[in-house]
């Protein structure tokens, strides 16, 4: 096999019923379906791979530096899945960057895994499609099967055990949303203290909440679906902060207790409910995932008046505000 060098470009995505908890460590499969909107490429992930039997050893640069030996351990078990699929032993050569500032508390593991997945089976000689993408992107990180895809994405927790349905589909296009918002706070920079792997497995051992959680969950998933497909933002509105706060409650109700949210956290909650009490109607909706910085969805419309309470609120030190944006993408210039 020759391989080719291939470069493929990810964006993040932030989910509005969210992902916790898996039935299948392994194979990173979920106890329920989630749906998230991809964002722009303000969030995104450059990646370059490049198999070669002139190494001894996979080599990972991350943002121009030489990534940790944790990092490029968990990027070569990832590219050993895709060895196996293409039968071949070359080691591989992966740069990739991301677009947004690193140690900005933003989530890159999503961005992360689906441009390696894409660039790395394109380069290994694998012609996989979608689905198959999202599938292989789910090894590496659950949320990354989500940016495979643009616009509205679900990811179907599905029921094999071979986790062969349990990929994402493009539930709306984004051209449907370009009046959507996401008015990003960042809060904080810092590394969170409990990685979502080790989180959610705890939640799923120790939470009786999280029963509860999995039955209102598919009611929540009905009436985002159903908004999606009228192309209703306010109709979701309210069930995407529920979502969150029954994510964040289970959080808590796991033992030992997990906390992400602060009170930086709880201030921007109260500042978004304040503002729709004011407007009269749900015009926006947070939700926070693994780390207190917040994602607030409001239509363009509020978007600049969102920001602007956001950033007077002590504590909140830089906001962005993200358009929905397009899925898997390829380059012909690549990073080395
Ligand atoms: O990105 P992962 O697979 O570690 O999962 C993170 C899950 C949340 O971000 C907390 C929620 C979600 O659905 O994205």
């Amino acid at each position: 096999m020759q391989s080719e060098k291939t470069t493929a470009v990810a964006n993040s995505n932030i989910a509005i019923i969210k992902y916790w908890g898996k039935r299948d460590a392994r194979l990173n499969l979920p106890q329920n379906s989630s749906i998230s909107f991809t964002m722009d490429a303000q969030l995104s992930t450059l990646t370059t791979v490049e198999f070669s039997a002139k190494l001894k050893h996979d080599e990972l640069l991350l943002n121009n530096a030489r990534a940790s030996s944790n990092e490029t351990g968990r990027v070569s078990m990832f590219l050993d899945l895709i060895r196996a699929q293409a039968r071949i032993k070359q080691k591989a050569k992966v740069v990739s960057g991301n677009s947004f500032p690193k140690g900005a508390g933003l989530a890159s593991s999503a961005s992360g895994f689906a441009a390696l997945a894409a660039a790395a089976s394109k380069a290994a000689g694998l012609k996989l499609d979608d689905r198959e993408l999202s599938a292989l992107a789910r090894r590496g990180s659950g949320s990354a099967s989500r940016s495979i895809f643009g616009g509205a994405v679900e990811w179907q927790a599905g029921t094999r055990r071979d986790g062969k349905d349990s990929v994402a589909i493009e539930r709306s296009p984004s051209f449907k949303w370009d009046h959507l918002r996401n008015v990003v706070a960042i809060i904080s920079s810092q590394e969170k203290k409990v990685s979502s792997r080790a989180g959610m497995e705890e939640t799923v051992r120790t939470s009786k909440l999280f029963r509860q959680r999995l039955k209102d969950v598919e009611k929540r998933l009905d009436t985002v679906r159903k908004a999606i497909a009228e192309g209703d933002f306010e109709a979701m509105a309210e069930t995407i902060m529920q979502d969150s706060n029954s994510m964040h409650a289970v959080m808590l109700d796991t033992w030992p207790p997990i906390r992400y949210m602060n009170d930086v956290s709880w201030a921007i909650v109260e500042e978004v409910l304040a503002f729709n009490a004011d407007k009269g109607k749900a015009v926006a909706a947070y939700t926070f995932d693994a780390g207190p910085n917040a994602h607030v969805y409001t239509t363009e419309k509020y978007a600049k008046e969102i920001e602007a309470r956001l950033v007077s609120i002590p504590g909140v030190q830089k906001t962005m505000v993200c358009q929905i944006g397009e899925g898997i993408r390829y380059r012909t210039e690549h990073l080395f």
